[in-house]
């Protein structure tokens, strides 16, 4: 099928199924770019794993997308913070995601999802990469892809997240990363109704940072099937508390080496937690003029997990209570300039991918070879075939908008009425300009930097453990 025919069965069937749906998006040279609007996209982003890795329990039928009331409250709550896309690392493709999914898409929120798990067989080994690389493995990558490929909120997915995470292992497995990706771009060919983009999420070792960015975006010329990334995700946590600089944070280097990017880059995670609460100011920097290069990031991490990088902290019984995190960031993206980010676009040259060649890799152990794997026997087959057995999703009414369970602000005050807001069609959403975490009546105020001293004990609290937590329920009843 033609591309344009089959842009336009895909409209009809979405037109058929929901009231409102955001815009697909699509990679054009470096940006993030709205295929309908011809706009541009900045991530403004959270990284979603509730219960952490944890939460990821395939034998239990759950994973970060399968409860809708648990995605009907952390959207409501998304939507008031002003984000437009979550990251999800662990999904289940055997599960039904049609009711998390669509209420994302309702209020306007994209999902990159990463096609791997922490399970044995379920992802790239970085210490076996041609173990690992298997039809087994592939073929649950691909259910991935089926069970996410008809949402129209689906940004993009990550084919593997910080596989190199030293020099050390930086020398076997890059080629197995472009392997899977060309894989995983020939079976979206093949099966999907729009071209969804692919790419890596790089851990920042600095040496071998600008050799993974440049053997991920080079082009190998005659290439059958496209290995390369569509987008370059970084996790990056130099920029540490209130007195940290473009300068000193070394954002300067990133727009350095970034200046002439061929795919769009962002951070697929950053929010360094040094020092807390911690302010975001870092936000300013990177939606600002001296960054539009790059296209947003996503904070991590929307829930506080044993790593200690919440906005919120979500209760045994479902109820939640914001953090000073949370309004903090909240002030940040209020004061970004949507307008002036995204029109960045306009300016831009596109330019041509490097020709993959060992002259772009600098550093000794780094991999020279651009010699891309095999596919494993039987993967022609699977993706003429389609694999069998897919659970496919599709978008589904939302007919709940209010979220059942209670929400305390950061004082431990109850926030009643909470409830998403659909936004209209081919919208995505964006920070209101209030600041709903630290006051009840969601009118604009500041949330104060410096935590109130109680705040500040529930917050020394929840680092501690459940102690927090009864804190935070004591505060409430003071309060
Ligand atoms: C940038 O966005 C504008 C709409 O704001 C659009 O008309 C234009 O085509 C975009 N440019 C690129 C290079 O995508
Ligand atoms: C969804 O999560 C809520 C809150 O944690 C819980 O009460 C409910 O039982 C869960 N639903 C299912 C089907 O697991
Ligand atoms: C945002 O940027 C645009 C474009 O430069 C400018 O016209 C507008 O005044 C800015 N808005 C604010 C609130 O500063
Ligand atoms: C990007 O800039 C670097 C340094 O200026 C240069 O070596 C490289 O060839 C450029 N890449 C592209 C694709 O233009």
């Amino acid at each position: 099928m033609s591309f344009l025919l089959r842009t336009a069965t895909a409209l009809l069937a979405s037109c058929a199924a929901v009231v409102s749906a955001v815009n697909p998006i699509e990679v054009r040279s470096q940006n993030f770019v709205d295929a309908r609007t011809n706009e541009r996209l900045m991530i403004i982003g959270v990284d979603y794993q509730p219960g952490g890795q944890g939460g990821y329990k395939p034998q239990e039928g759950q994973d970060a997308l399968t409860n809708g009331t648990v995605c009907l409250r952390d959207a409501a709550l998304m939507q008031r913070l002003g984000v437009n896309t979550i990251r999800v690392y662990n999904v289940d493709p055997t599960l039904s995601h049609d009711e998390c999914a669509s209420i994302f898409n309702a209020v306007g929120i994209y999902m990159i999802i990463d096609v791997n798990s922490p399970f044995g067989g379920e992802s790239l080994d970085r210490s076996n990469p041609s173990g690992s690389y298997t039809l087994g493995y592939l073929e649950r990558t691909f259910r991935v892809v089926e069970n996410f490929k008809n949402y129209p909120n689906t940004l993009g997915f990550f084919s593997a997240n910080e596989v190199m995470n030293d020099v050390g292992t930086s020398s076997d497995n890059p080629p197995y990363i472009r392997a899977i990706q060309r894989d995983l771009k020939r079976y979206i060919a093949a099966h999907a109704d729009r071209t969804i983009p692919v790419g890596y999420s790089a851990a920042d070792v600095r040496e071998i940072l600008a050799d993974q960015w440049n053997y991920f975006q080079c082009a190998i010329s005659g290439e059958r099937a496209d290995s390369r990334s569509d987008f370059f995700g970084l996790n990056s946590y130099s920029w540490c508390g209130g007195d940290a600089t473009f300068q000193t944070a070394g954002y300067n280097v990133l727009v350095e080496l970034f200046g002439n990017t061929t795919v769009p880059v962002f951070f697929s995670e950053y929010g360094c937690n040094e020092v807390q609460p911690r302010v975001f100011e870092e936000v300013q920097a990177l939606y600002g003029p001296e960054m539009s290069v790059m296209s947003g990031g996503l904070v991590y991490e929307y829930s506080q997990e044993e790593s200690d990088y919440g906005l919120v902290v979500v209760n045994a019984d479902g109820t939640i209570r914001l953090r000073q995190d949370f309004g903090n960031l909240q002030d940040q993206l209020n004061r970004i300039n949507i307008t002036l980010a995204q029109a960045a676009n306009s300016t831009a040259t596109a330019l041509t991918p490097p020709v993959c060649d060992e002259s772009l890799i600098t550093f000794p152990q780094f991999s020279k070879s651009f010699d891309i794997p095999d596919a494993p026997e039987g993967l022609d087959d699977v993706i003429s075939n389609g694999v069998r057995d897919a659970v496919q999703g599709s978008i589904v009414d939302v007919t709940a908008r209010r979220v059942p369970m209670a929400v305390l602000d950061v004082n431990g005050a109850s926030i009643d009425g909470l409830e998403i807001v659909p936004v209209p069609q081919g919208e995505s959403n964006t920070p209101s300009g209030e600041n709903t975490g630290g006051d009840a009546s969601g009118t604009a105020t500041e949330a104060a930097p410096s935590a109130t001293s109680s705040a500040a004990a529930v917050e020394n609290g929840v680092r501690a453990g459940f102690l927090g937590v009864a804190l935070g329920l004591a505060a409430a009843v003071v309060v």
